[in-house]
């Protein structure tokens, strides 16, 4: 049985966003928990399914609705823990390794906001497997563009539903004041976190897997 809770976030720690922006979008994460719970607890029943094809049936239905409200919920709540509860200077190992790898703050900035400018749905700092370190991952949907083995340090939505009451057709306001939201502290342990687990597994970049599967 699956029974997914929504987690709760401190909206009131955010500036320049409305509550009422806010309180309207965690109503579309609640919906893809539910989404997500009535999709995983949705029994296999070989007869409901006798016409799978992939152009429209019960199946597709269900498998696209899955990874679509999957990734929902997980885009969805890393982007609000990394949005809320202050500690918004830029500060501590992450940064350094953005300096290294981005030439400066600045450019990084600059990029996160040209990709976030450029997609309709996410762009997202992400340390992948393959070679263990940051990229700038961007994405039109919560399932489209998305990478297997990658751990997101920083995700901003960039959808419509994330701005539109407050900004308008300003995404790049939106964006700036977003940026200007981000919690470093918890950017930092995502960093940390990814780090101590690749070390104290003594796993080569591109052969990562908390699983093991390519082991
Ligand atoms: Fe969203």
């Amino acid at each position: 049985m699956s029974n997914i809770k929504p987690e709760t976030f401190n909206f009131k720690s955010v500036k320049g966003i409305s509550t009422k922006q806010l309180d309207e979008h965690y109503k579309l994460y609640i919906g893809y928990v539910n989404a997500l719970n009535k999709i995983w607890n949705t029994p296999y029943i070989p007869g409901n399914y006798t016409d799978s094809n992939p152009t429209y049936s019960a199946m597709r239905s269900l498998k696209l609705g899955e990874t679509y409200s999957l990734n929902g919920v997980k885009l969805h709540e890393l982007y609000f823990q990394n949005m809320t509860g202050g500690n918004n200077a830029p500060q501590g190992p992450l940064l350094n390794a953005i300096k290294n790898q981005f030439s400066s703050y600045d450019n990084f900035i600059s990029y996160l906001t040209n990709v976030g400018l450029s997609m309709r749905g996410w762009a997202i700092l992400s340390i992948d497997s393959m070679d263990n370190k940051l990229h700038i991952i961007g994405s039109d949907l919560h399932d489209t563009g998305a990478v297997w083995i990658s751990c997101p340090i920083l995700v901003m939505d960039v959808y419509e539903h994330a701005y539109f009451m407050d900004f308008g057709t300003d995404r790049r306001k939106y964006i700036s004041t977003f940026i200007q939201n981000i919690n470093w502290d918890i950017l930092n342990n995502r960093f940390k976190k990814y780090i101590s687990s690749m070390q104290s597994m003594n796993i080569k970049p591109y052969r990562y897997c908390p699983l093991g599967y390519f082991q």
